[in-house]
Formats: C-alpha cells, structure tokens, sequence
C-alpha cells in the first residue's frame, strides 16, 4: 500500500527480554527502509503493549545513527504484555483479558504495510497470531539464549557467553587461589546454549545443562579424584535450567502477568549445598544473571544484527509475511513463524562440543 506521501510505512517493535545488538536490528531495517527503499518507520514503544496503548513514534535516520554499540533497545521492551491474554489488575487479583482487536485497531489506524516483531519464541509465537489475523509480520529472532527453533544461531547469544565467559576466567583465579569449589550460574532457560559454550571457552571441569540431568554422586565423585591429582579446586558451570536425574528445575519466582511465568535460578546453591554434605569442601556460588544482557554487544552480534535486519527489509519487500529471518549455515534465509513456537531449540547430547569436552575429560554431570 502507498500513503498519501507516497511511502510504504513499516512498525518496529521489540519484545521479551533484552538483549546485546537489539538496537543493530532496529538501526539495520530503518536505514536499509530509508535509503533503499524510501519507506516510513515507525518505531513501537514497550513491545505489544505500545501496539495496545498506541505508543509510538516515527525513526528517523538520524534517531538510529549511533545506536549500533549501545546495548538494550530504544524502543523498550517487556515480557509481560500479550495482547491476547492481557493481564489487568482488580485490586489484589489479576484478570486476563483479549486486547488483541485493539491491536488490529491500532495497527490498521496508522496504515501499517508490514509490522516487524524482533523478539524470543514468545514475541515470534504473538507475531504469528497476528499474522493469522491478517496482520502482515516478519519476525527477527532475538535472545540470549540461542533456543529458538529455526534459526541456528541468534543475535545476543555471542555477546552473553562473551560475558559468561569472562566470569568464568575470574572465579578460575580466586578458585585456585582459595582451593574451592566455584560454581558459576549461566542464563539459558530451558537450553543449555551459554552454559556449554563459556564452560568450554572458560574451560570449566564441570558443565551441567538442561539437556543432561545430572548425579550428584558424579559430579562428587569427580572432584575427589581432581583432588587425588593435586587439583585443589574445581568449576563448576551451571546453566539455571539444570535439573537433578529425577528432580525439578530450581524457580527463582513466579511473574504472573508473563505467558511464560516461571523464572528459573538458584541451582548453584542447591548444589553447593549437595557438595558441602557429601565431600569435605567449601564451595561459593556466583549468579551471572542479567549481566549476560547488558551493555554492549560484541563485534560478530553487531554484524549479525545488521544482516538480519537486512534481510528483514528484503522479506518486507518480498512480501513474505509470516516468515522469520533465519541462519541456516552461512547463508540467511526465511523460517516460518508457526513453526517456531513448537517448543525450544535444545543441545542435542551428541553435539560436539559435548563430545569435544568429554573427551578432554570434563565432567557433564552424568
Ligand atoms: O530469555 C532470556 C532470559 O534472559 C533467560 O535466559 C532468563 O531465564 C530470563 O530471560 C530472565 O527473565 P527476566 O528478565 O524476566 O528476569
């Protein structure tokens, strides 16, 4: 569709958590719209809830110069606001409410051509509805994480283990020093992504994932006998959603408003206790929480970002709505956004990096 000015007119929004080289997608698509294409951008404020609420602005070229280094996202963001399960507080209790006809609304009041969705699997998942609805989407994959299906790496994921793995190289000094046991706590939900990579970057002796519930017995059994060889210490990287063989992920808290509520961390401590009552050790917990997503991204995330939202444009052009941006190999391509919510991109147990780690005998766990 052409405006009264003549100009296509694309929406960007942001959705979930943050994280490094948002701004490198959004500073991607509007240039790329601006000068290639002479479309109009509109910048949506806070996620879905700027498309319930109508908040948005125009983005200039000038409004993305300069954000290709700046962490976060300009746009803002939020994990809590699905507009087909809305939540409303009535006092102390919390109603759900379907807010997804405003959104329509809102989106065919501005004359929106094509609304592109940068965000993890329950963003994407949302953007899908609403393609279902009509509503012309791309989707750009985003997370920490590396989880979602489709797409063989995302943007953030670089820059978290670039952190994660600097974490890991300071407990290794004051672990060595003090002859303990370190665990170091890694983000990942479900997936075992960042806990693999910086424990194999950091060169951790244990890893624990998601993927591969693991022994206590093990795990004990393994650091006796790095003591038997003279190595006093050991560490231990565990990604948050690590669960016991038999056992539960440990819940840090509940966000009722989120479509996904529950929040994972605190295995580090529960296995530092384990430890402590099976061998004669002190250990010390180290969460790295929401430092993995701050600050800037690193050099590949910055390039990542900016072919992703390159080719955003080009899917936008294409019209090929209801697909995502993806990375197959070298190449990008499209991946279609129903497919995407069937469930997290987990490790598979026979990766190499697995393979590669027990074979320079770290432990995993089982
Ligand atoms: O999905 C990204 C992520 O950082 C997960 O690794 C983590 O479990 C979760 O988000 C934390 O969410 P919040 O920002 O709500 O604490």
């Amino acid at each position: 569709m052409r405006h009264k000015n003549g100009k296509r007119k694309i929406a960007i929004l942001t959705g979930g958590g943050d994280c490094p080289g948002i701004n490198a997608v959004i500073r991607a698509i509007t240039k790329k719209a601006i000068l290639e294409n002479d479309m109009q951008v509109i910048g949506i404020e806070d996620g879905f809830e700027g498309l319930i609420h109508n908040k948005c602005r125009a983005l200039s070229y000038d409004d993305v110069s300069g954000i290709l280094t700046l962490g976060g996202t300009i746009l803002g963001t939020t994990n809590k606001a699905n507009p087909f399960q809305y939540a409303v507080k009535e006092g102390n209790q919390l109603k759900f409410e379907d807010r997804s006809g405003d959104v329509i609304k809102n989106i065919a009041e501005m004359g929106i051509d094509c609304l592109v969705c940068i965000g993890g699997d329950g963003t994407l998942w949302i953007s899908h509805r609403f393609y279902q609805e009509g509503v012309p989407v791309i989707g750009v994959p985003k997370t920490i994480d590396n989880d979602i299906k489709g797409t063989d790496i995302t943007f953030g994921f670089n820059s978290a283990v670039t952190i994660a793995t600097e974490g890991v190289d300071r407990i290794h000094t004051t672990a060595q020093s003090h002859h303990r046991v370190m665990m170091i706590e890694v983000m990942g939900r479900k997936a075992g992504w960042i806990a693999l990579h910086s424990g194999i970057a950091g060169g951790g002796d244990v890893i624990l994932i998601p993927e591969i519930p693991y022994r206590i017995d093990k795990i004990a059994e393994y650091i006796h006998k790095r003591r038997e060889k003279g190595r006093h210490f050991s560490i231990i990287v565990v990604a948050e959603g690590t669960t016991p063989a038999g056992g539960e992920a440990t819940v840090k808290r509940v966000v009722k408003e989120s479509t996904e509520k529950v929040r994972l961390g605190g295995i580090s401590f529960v296995l530092g206790e384990q430890l402590e009552k099976i061998l004669d050790l002190e250990t010390r917990s180290v969460v790295m929480g929401h430092l993995q997503r701050g600050g800037s991204p690193t050099p590949f995330d910055r390039i990542l970002a900016t072919r992703l939202g390159s080719k955003a444009v080009d899917l936008i052009i294409e019209k090929k709505y209801g697909k995502m941006v993806s990375v197959q190999g070298d190449h990008l391509t499209d991946f279609p956004l129903e497919q995407v919510a069937t469930g997290p991109r987990l490790v598979p147990i026979d990766h190499e990096l697995i393979k590669a780690g027990r074979e320079i005998g770290v432990c995993f766990g089982n």
